[in-house]
């Protein structure tokens, strides 16, 4: 790993249990914050077993392990009731939460819309929903605001534009405001789930999310609805995620999706896009804000690269520090910081027998901040990340977006996202935390700040004068 750090911050994050907490702290702990249920054993041992209220479950910190699980034997092993539990009744049965032979028919004529002349395809929209940022940032200048919501607001807008270009005729805050709903509702977990407690119990999150339910699917099956019969028409569809979904073959039938599952991967690209995205590029800005010569060095870049002419994927790779720092954003805070899966039969992961049923945890929160895998884990340290020290890294050690046959079918959509708010803002903006702001990890199905990430922000007074979108 990397020799002689130059930045030392140590950003926040709850210190380690001495031992695990019984039934009843576990559930509140779990409630409240389940990043505070992880003991100091799971951040030094390669992998910890133990059986709980969960029952049999291990948690896998050694890369080959993770391997064999995520992928040498993925077959194995499908995503557990908790996980499917949790974001299935936002997402009904999309990608996400698919298994089995109906995900194998999803995933194959999904892929070719996240391919990278796609995604390339994307860029302009990315940028001109940054330049729209920086524009709004920039017009009240000086006044405090929560970059975490402005976060939100510009993953928003990039995924209303690459799945329905014109975005939605209402009021445009509307759904931004009915998918936040969505997530604060459905976000807590629910100990019923926990504990495995049958369906039909109500859980009281699902019950606040319905209205929030209900607007999202009116809205989708309007849009989709309207789009469907343009292109039966003839008419001159927008080549966007909507048109490229409504267009998508299965390759090896031929057979196009039905309207329940285009509607149904709407959602799980607005619902699996936008959180993890918007909390990645907030977590981001926390640290920049916090470690001035790591954001020195990133201005210095993106001033010799960036111009006025629109960012694409050439410019990016003259950004590698900017890519470092993303990076080592997401191992520091990963958007997802938890996965688990179901062993279907009796396997052996390390040599430990797993019998069939065992819950198998890979979590990157404590995966990227190991012991074992990581100098200084807790500081952060974007040359781990740059090209001479990257490939040094176990593919299996950092996972902020999956790995195997089910790794995020969004990576590059959402880097390529990053890579273009940040340069944009870092080269018109200026930013610094609020004196006072204080802000920890929390983990909902998300990893997200417990409060409001308040920044001041104003044009950088050496951009000014240049008359700065
Ligand atoms: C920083 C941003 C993102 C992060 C950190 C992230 C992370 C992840 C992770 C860890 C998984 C695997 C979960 C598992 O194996 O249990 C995943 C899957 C997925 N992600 Fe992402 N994601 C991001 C952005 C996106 C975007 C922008 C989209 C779509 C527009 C997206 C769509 C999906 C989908 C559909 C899956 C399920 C894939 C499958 O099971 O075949 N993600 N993501």
């Amino acid at each position: 790993m990397t020799q002689g750090a130059p930045f030392r911050l140590r950003p926040p994050a709850p210190p380690p249990r001495a031992s695990p907490p019984d039934l009843f702290g576990f559930l509140s702990a779990a409630r409240a914050n389940p990043l505070t249920t992880w003991t100091r054993a799971h951040y030094e041992k390669p992998i910890v077993y133990g059986k709980g209220v969960m029952g049999r479950v291990l948690v896998v910190n050694d890369p080959a392990a993770i391997r064999h699980v995520l992928l040498d034997n993925a077959a194995n092993y499908r995503k557990d009731d908790l996980q499917r539990r949790v974001l299935a009744p936002g997402l009904g049965e999309g990608l996400l939460t698919a298994e089995g032979e109906q995900w194998r028919l999803l995933r194959r004529t999904l892929a070719p819309l996240f391919n990278a002349r796609n995604v390339t395809g994307f860029a302009p929209i990315m940028d001109e929903a940054a330049r729209r940022l920086v524009a709004r940032l920039l017009r009240r200048e000086g006044r405090v605001r929560d970059a975490a919501l402005e976060m939100t607001r510009v993953t928003l807008d990039v995924l209303e534009r690459t799945i329905f270009t014109h975005g939605l005729d209402r009021d445009p805050d509307a759904l931004s405001r009915a998918i936040t709903r969505f997530f604060e509702a459905v976000g807590p977990i629910d100990p019923l789930d926990v504990l495995g407690l049958p369906d039909f119990l109500p859980r009281i999150g699902r019950i606040r999310a319905r209205p929030a339910m209900r607007f999202f699917e009116e809205v989708v099956n309007e849009l989709v609805g309207r789009r469907k019969a343009l292109i039966e028409a003839g008419g001159n569809a927008p080549r966007d995620l909507l048109t490229l979904l409504l267009e998508a073959r299965d390759p090896e039938t031929g057979e196009p999706l039905d309207e329940l599952s285009v509607r149904a991967n709407i959602v799980t690209f607005i619902g699996a896009g936008h959180e993890t995205t918007a909390n990645a590029l907030t977590w981001t800005l926390y640290l920049l804000a916090r470690a001035p010569d790591a954001l020195a060095r990133l201005v210095a870049e993106v001033d010799a690269h960036v111009t006025d002419a629109p960012l694409d994927p050439a410019t990016h790779a003259r950004l590698p520090w900017l890519k470092a720092v993303i990076e080592e954003a997401m191992r520091l805070y990963p958007p997802v910081p938890f996965m688990s899966r179901e062993a279907l039969s009796e396997d052996r992961i390390a040599g430990i027998r797993v019998p069939a049923g065992t819950l198998v945890t890979i979590a990157p929160w404590v995966l990227h901040r190991h012991r074992t895998l990581w100098k200084d884990p807790e500081v952060f340290d974007p040359e781990r990340f740059t090209p001479e020290n990257r490939e040094s890294i176990d593919r299996f050690a950092y996972l902020p977006f999956g790995a195997g046959p089910r790794v995020c079918i969004g990576q590059s959509f959402s880097m390529q996202e990053m890579m273009t708010v940040l340069a944009r803002l870092v080269r018109s903006v200026s930013f610094e935390l609020a004196p006072g702001c204080e802000v920890a990890p929390l983990h909902r199905v998300t990893l997200r700040p417990d409060t409001p990430v308040l920044m001041r922000m104003r044009a950088r007074p050496d951009q000014a004068a240049r008359g700065m979108t």
